[in-house]
Formats: structure tokens, C-alpha cells, sequence
């Protein structure tokens, strides 16, 4: 009983990540994130501050909550990712007004909090890797995955700089971070899954030894 318990969390948890790992469209790159690569999620992080954060924002996201989460000191924090005039328990939002946005680009770019459940992690994955140079288009650029996006390849300095490996594992590291901005919690989850694990191993052999000490005298 307590066996077959304890397996169907370790499945439940491996489940947890085989869905998070596959996003199910044909014409996707699949992308495999794995939220307990706190590396590579700080990695994304850095790498969406420093160059997405200037259009999207993560509005339900906060820096020091994002801080704790994965592991990033206050002076990290302070000297990587905020602003000297923000503060580590502000949202981390856009500082362009919607107008000027809009002047710019023809749209608002959106809050990418909840993008990696609306679209699907390889999704963001792919279309990160599918700019190609327009010249006509607005921005200079057009996307594969999603024609004449108002968006310009603002990795292209990266993509340009590294191997094609290095480039993917950047962009697969963002995707990881952004998986993360979608569901702050299940890294939670996961940190308790392994507790309530260890406390069931615990359990089970206390149990075994407490059954064949009651049983000693029987047989
Ligand atoms: C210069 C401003 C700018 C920057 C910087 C920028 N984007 Fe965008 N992004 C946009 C605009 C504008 C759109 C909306 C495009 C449209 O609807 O045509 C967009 C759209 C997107 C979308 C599609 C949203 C959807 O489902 O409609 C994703 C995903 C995205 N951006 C991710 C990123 C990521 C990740 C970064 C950082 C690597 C980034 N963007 C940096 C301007 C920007």
C-alpha cells in the first residue's frame, strides 16, 4: 500500500515534467525545461532583464520573489536586475508608457507573466529561433513561426556572437525561466514533493521494523 503510494507520486512528479516538457504541435522545435535547473533559470533570467524586460513586462512577478525562488542574493539582485531608483519588492514591469509603446511599435508588446500557458514552452522556443532578416518589414525583420510580428530579433546580437548550441541553450534557458513566471508555485510543489517523499521512506521503514517487532511473537 504505502509502496504503491509512494510510486504513484514519483510518477505523478515525473508526470509533472514530461507535460512540462512537451507542448504537442508538429511544427514545434520541442524545448525540454526542467524548473529544478536553478542554473538555468537564473541564466533566463538574466537574460530576459536584460533584454526583454524593456518591452514585456512580468507583472505578476516581483524581483525579490523572483530572488528567493532561484537562489539570487540581494546584491546580485541590486546590481543585475533592478534599477537604482527600484526597490527588490516592486513588480517587474515595463517603464514605457503604453502611448509610446504604441508609436514605436504599432502595438503594445504584452506581459509575458502567463505566455509560456497561453502559447506553450516550445512555442516561445521556436519562435526565439526563427527571425530571419526582412528588410522591408518594419522592424527589419520577419518570424517563421509568427509572420510580420511587430517584434525585432533583439537576441540577434547573441545569436550572431555564439555557436547555433550555445544560442539554443540560451533561448532554452529563457523558456525555462519563463515556464516559471507562469506557475511561481510548482517550483514549491516540488521542493515539498521531495520532503513528503523523504518523510514516506522514513515512514515505510519505521513501519517495517515496528510490524516485524508486533509479529516477532506470533509466528
Ligand atoms: C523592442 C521591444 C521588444 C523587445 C525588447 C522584445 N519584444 Fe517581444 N514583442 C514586441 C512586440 C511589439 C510584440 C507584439 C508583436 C505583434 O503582436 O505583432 C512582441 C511579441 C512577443 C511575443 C508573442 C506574444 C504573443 O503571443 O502574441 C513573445 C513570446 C515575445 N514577444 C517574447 C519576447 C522575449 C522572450 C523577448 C526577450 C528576448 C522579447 N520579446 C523582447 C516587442 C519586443
Amino acid at each position: 500500500m504505502m509502496i504503491r503510494l509512494v510510486i504513484s507520486a514519483l510518477l505523478m512528479m515525473l508526470a509533472g515534467n514530461v507535460f512540462a516538457a512537451s507542448g504537442g504541435d508538429e511544427n514545434l522545435d520541442s524545448v525540454h525545461v526542467n524548473l529544478r535547473d536553478t542554473e538555468s533559470l537564473q541564466k533566463g533570467a538574466a537574460t530576459f532583464t536584460n533584454y526583454c524586460l524593456s518591452c514585456h513586462g512580468i507583472k505578476y512577478m516581483r524581483y525579490n520573489r523572483m530572488a528567493d525562488d532561484l537562489g539570487i542574493n540581494e546584491e546580485v539582485l541590486r546590481s543585475n536586475f533592478l534599477q537604482p531608483s527600484q526597490k527588490p519588492g516592486d513588480q517587474m514591469t515595463v517603464n514605457m508608457s503604453e502611448d509610446d509603446a504604441k508609436r514605436w511599435f504599432g502595438v503594445v508588446p504584452p506581459d509575458l507573466s502567463l505566455i509560456a500557458r497561453a502559447r506553450s514552452p516550445d512555442w516561445i522556443y521556436t519562435f526565439l529561433r526563427s527571425f530571419r532578416v526582412e528588410e522591408k518589414s518594419v522592424t527589419g525583420w520577419n518570424n517563421d513561426l509568427y509572420p510580420d510580428v511587430g517584434m525585432p530579433h533583439v537576441l540577434y546580437s547573441i545569436q550572431q556572437d555564439t555557436t547555433r548550441e550555445e544560442y539554443d541553450k540560451t533561448v532554452r534557458d529563457l523558456t525555462n525561466f519563463l515556464v516559471y513566471v507562469a506557475e511561481p508555485a510548482k517550483l514549491v510543489r516540488y521542493n515539498i514533493g521531495i520532503w513528503v517523499l523523504i518523510f514516506m521512506g522514513i515512514f515505510i521503514i519505521c513501519a517495517y521494523f515496528l510490524k516485524k517487532e508486533y509479529w516477532k511473537d506470533v509466528h
